[in-house]
């Protein structure tokens, strides 16, 4: 079993981490914020990923991981040293490697000879190269693995991966890494470091571009008379298309895909290659904001100044408390553009946000739907298939509901009098 040193424990280091100590590894997890390696020192996590609680707990009693305040203590004694560090988006869409960099800057010292460095984060096509001139030794490997962890099933995806790429010109240096997956279930596949950065960002860029080219069919279903969930089930019994990640809905959003997708856009643009065709995705992304935002004003009669709405789901999708590029979020700054008075309910969410002033944030479905022209369903949380619809429309001034999540049981719904529109249906 190896000793593992992990830098930034976001949500990538921490399941990293606490998932290698699940493994048998003997793991230390640095970070610079005090008060957050007190906390995980104590068992407590942070986020809402589920599953993950438990296995720092796990890690903690058995002794094979730890947390501990900067990198260059953790490294010392350690054989690999994962930078799980964030790679934010630049002004120009570029990934920021600040980061990545200051990081190995510190390692570099202490990192023991023959140790191997190996990037976690999603980093640009050559960013090994900078990772080895950033550490500036020529007696330490450089590595690429990148994560495809979902947000909400992070440890699952973790354990029982579809693949695991490892990116190394050093066979050995691979060979080692790939030691580390020993009991993880999944095809393993080793190539060179460019291949491996672009893997991880084609398999984003292609992913959004399947969510963009649903919400697009959902939009020409609307517009032909069309059932978009009957088209997509249709469309994934086709092997080659598959039925995962064919929802329609509000748009995609979250901590990854707007930022991989502007990261790649930059990364084709300065080697020259005009990769219209994701630009194309997130233009029908932006216009899918626009639509649902829309669909509300429409339904609440044309206008929605000084009127009431309600949104149920805040985060950018269920299971998870992560608000980044939240669709939700993007659409409730159009309601609120638009002169609405804006109610938001959502289960992980109970304090104001800052990022979006005007916002008011209630702790239950009902209070946000008191008095509201419109109910607007953001996000797929279960809850929400279960409340009592006739206190529902008791409450909103109003019985409509725009659903851009397709979440909700469209008889039962119509039944009880409510006006409902989902995404591309009739
Ligand atoms: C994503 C990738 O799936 C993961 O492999 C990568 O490493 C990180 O980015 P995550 O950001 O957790 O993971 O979200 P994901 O579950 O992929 O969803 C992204 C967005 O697409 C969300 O806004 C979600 O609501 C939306 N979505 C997803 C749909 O609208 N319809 C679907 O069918 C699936």
């Amino acid at each position: 079993m190896a000793e593992i040193a992990i830098i930034g424990t976001g949500y990538v280091g921490l399941t990293t981490g606490a998932c290698f100590a699940h493994l048998g590894h003997s793991v230390v997890c640095a970070d610079v914020v005090p008060e957050k390696v007190e906390r995980l020192s104590r068992g407590e996590i942070p986020i809402l990923e589920a599953g993950l609680e438990e296995l720092v707990r796990e890690g903690l009693d058995s002794g094979r991981l730890r947390f501990t305040l900067g990198s260059a203590e953790a490294v010392a004694s350690c054989e690999f040293a994962y930078l799980c560090v964030p790679t934010p988006q630049g002004v120009d869409g570029s990934a920021d490697l600040s980061y990545i960099e200051a990081a190995a800057h510190e390692i570099s010292p202490v990192l023991a000879p023959e140790s191997i460095v190996v990037n976690k984060s999603t980093v640009p096509v050559g960013s090994t190269r900078r990772v080895e001139q950033a550490l500036g030794r020529s007696d330490v490997f450089v590595v690429s693995n990148p994560e495809f962890l979902r947000e909400g099933s992070a440890v699952n995806d973790f354990l029982h991966p579809d693949r695991v790429v490892i990116g190394s010109d050093d066979q050995a240096a691979a060979i080692r890494v790939a030691s580390l997956y020993v009991g993880v279930p999944a095809p393993l596949m080793v190539t060179d470091p460019a291949s491996a950065e672009t893997i991880k960002y084609a398999s984003n860029a292609f992913l959004a571009t399947k969510l963009s080219f649903v919400n697009a069919v959902a939009a020409l279903c609307e517009a032909v008379g069309a059932d978009a969930n009957d088209v997509v089930l249709g469309m994934g019994y086709d092997k080659r298309i598959g039925h995962e990640f064919l929802r329609p809905g509000p748009g995609w959003g979250g901590s990854c895909f707007p930022k991989d997708v502007q990261a790649l856009l930059y990364i084709a643009r300065e080697a020259g290659y005009d990769f219209d065709l994701l630009a194309g995705v997130v233009s029908v992304n932006e216009e899918q904001f626009n639509r649902i935002a829309e669909k509300v004003v429409a339904m609440a009669g044309g206008s929605i100044e000084g009127r009431s709405i309600g949104v149920w789901g805040l985060t950018f999708k269920a299971g998870t408390d992560d608000l980044r590029e939240s669709p939700s979020l993007h659409i409730v700054e159009r309601l609120l553009r638009a002169g609405a008075v804006v109610r938001g309910y959502d289960p992980s969410v109970k304090a104001p946000l800052a990022q979006v002033p005007g916002l008011e944030i209630v702790t239950d479905p009902y209070a946000a739907c008191e008095g509201a022209e419109v109910l607007a369903v953001l996000t797929e949380w279960d809850e929400f298939k279960w409340v009592d619809l006739d206190k529902l429309a008791g409450v909103m001034a109003r019985p409509r509901i725009v659903d851009a999540r397709n979440l909700l049981d469209r008889s039962a719904i119509t039944r009880r009098g409510f006006t409902y529109q989902a995404i591309g249906q009739p």
